[in-house]
């Protein structure tokens, strides 16, 4: 059922937990009800929020916020193989990796625990521990807020990359997604565990992907923290992509620099690292804070406002910028 509020905090809809207000506020559980909010609403300029686990609210807004609540996951194909499920946006993504893994469907499972909704998952094409979103996306459903239509969009039409897709980019609030297909595995498995950490647990097995799942739960929770308890966003900033030519520079300077390759003519610097390397991992400014366990994380250690926390990413952005002379991108929605 649809909800309507007026004037309200956005602090419950942001794992920053910071505050701001929205001047209207819809809660929407299915499609119709979203056209018709738009439909009335054509006036006002509007947000979309899932998790919020993603965004950092700045000041207040004038127009409406959507939330986006439908839910239903639901079996639409099924071979000897593969099964494809339709999972509507307002899922939780870790409730939706956990019923995979009740049902014994493959390939999600190094994405557990991940904050946010099935919905805002391939906006940034999310990813862990070598796997992205991109690789279990079969298509989406996503209404047109331009010709008030719902369109249903195939991995091709999404341009999926590293943390991007057309949805955060030249798409960019075209389309508010409503559901989400992907086709998963069923036994046997061939789970992922190249990444680090990963594969150092199961050198020479093949887990089960609950084992995975496991691990990968383990490995989370003893570096990143939760938001629940710890306002925060996941990684700030996206992990730099630099030439061969400036990575042999600063290796000259820094010969413990980590990099790992990404495309023929480039390589992908930990931005964690170059954080940590200038000495702001765990240190406070007001009540914004960089995590003692992980770089790529800034936390609202109290009470931060947006803008302070905004403030502490561009001190990072132009400590690293001078230093290493690369551009640090934020992965976080500045609202
Ligand atoms: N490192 C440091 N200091 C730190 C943390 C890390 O020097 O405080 C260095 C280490 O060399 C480490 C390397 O950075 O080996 C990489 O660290 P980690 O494995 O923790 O991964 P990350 O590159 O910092 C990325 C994703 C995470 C994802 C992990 C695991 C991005 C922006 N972040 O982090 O995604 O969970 O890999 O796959 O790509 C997120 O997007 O919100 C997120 C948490």
């Amino acid at each position: 059922m649809l909800i309507f509020k007026e004037n309200i905090s956005l602090k419950p809809y942001n794992t920053f937990g910071v505050e701001a207000h929205t001047k209207y506020f819809y809660k929407i559980t299915n499609s119709l009800e979203l056209k018709e909010v738009l439909l009335k609403n054509k006036a006002f300029p509007f947000r979309v929020l899932g998790g919020g686990s993603n965004v950092l609210f700045t000041e207040n807004f004038e127009g409406l916020t959507l939330l986006i609540a439908n839910r239903g996951i639901e079996v639409v194909n099924e071979s000897t193989e593969t099964v494809t499920v339709e999972v509507q946006a307002g899922e939780n993504w870790h409730e939706f990796v956990l019923w995979c893994l009740n049902h014994n469907y493959g390939g999600v499972e190094n994405l557990a625990l991940i904050p946010g909704s099935v919905g805002a998952a391939p906006i940034q094409n999310i990813g862990a521990y070598g796997v992205e979103l991109t690789s279990v996306f079969k298509s989406c459903k996503a209404f047109n807020t331009q010709t008030f239509k719902e369109e249903v969009l195939v991995k091709k039409d999404c341009e999926f990359g590293y943390r991007s897709s057309i949805f955060k980019t030249h798409q960019k609030e075209k389309f508010i997604i409503t559901s989400v297909c992907f086709q998963l595995q069923k036994p046997p498995y061939y789970p992922t565990i190249t990444y680090g950490a990963l594969s150092t647990i199961f050198e020479g097995k093949t887990p089960s992907i609950q084992e995975v799942a496991t691990a990968v739960i383990q490995i989370r929770e003893s570096k990143l923290p939760d938001p629940k308890i710890l306002g925060n966003s996941g990684s700030f900033f996206k992990n730099p992509l630099v030439s061969k030519s400036h990575h042999e520079r600063l290796k000259a300077s820094y010969p413990e620099l980590p990099s790992y390759p990404s495309s023929d003519r480039q390589l992908k610097i930990p931005a964690a690292w170059l954080i940590d390397q200038l000495g702001f991992k765990g240190t406070q400014h007001g009540d914004a804070g960089v995590h003692k366990d992980q770089a790529l994380v800034l936390v609202n250690l109290g009470n931060a406002k947006g803008k302070e926390i905004l403030s502490l990413a561009q001190k990072i952005q132009t400590a690293v910028k001078e230093t290493f002379n690369i551009t640090l991108e934020r992965e976080v929605n500045i609202l």
